[in-house]
């Protein structure tokens, strides 16, 4: 099975907007999933932008699954729906 890859995204909007919370992540992935998912901060992943007013930041790639408003629990949630496929 292929590697899942988390994109936590740490680009101002999303930083500012909770993102600073999803740090915890680069703990809890490797804990709880080992080598089966990677981890990785991103830069601005381009989705903010799109429309500022409505911004659902801040946001998480697992894969390519966007997570809007992400919060650690709605991250292991996608993963763990991902590896239960
Ligand atoms: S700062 Fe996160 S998508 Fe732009």
């Amino acid at each position: 099975m292929d590697k899942i890859l988390v994109k936590v995204c740490t680009g101002t909007t999303c930083f500012v907007m909770g993102g600073s919370n999803l740090q915890e992540l680069h703990d809890i992935i490797p804990k709880k999933y080992g080598d089966k998912v990677e981890v990785q901060a991103s830069n601005c992943l381009g989705l903010c932008s799109i429309n500022w007013e409505s911004s659902k930041a801040p946001y998480v790639k697992v894969d390519d699954d966007i997570v809007k408003e992400a919060t650690v629990e709605k991250v292991l949630e996608a993963i763990d729906k991902k590896l239960a496929k």
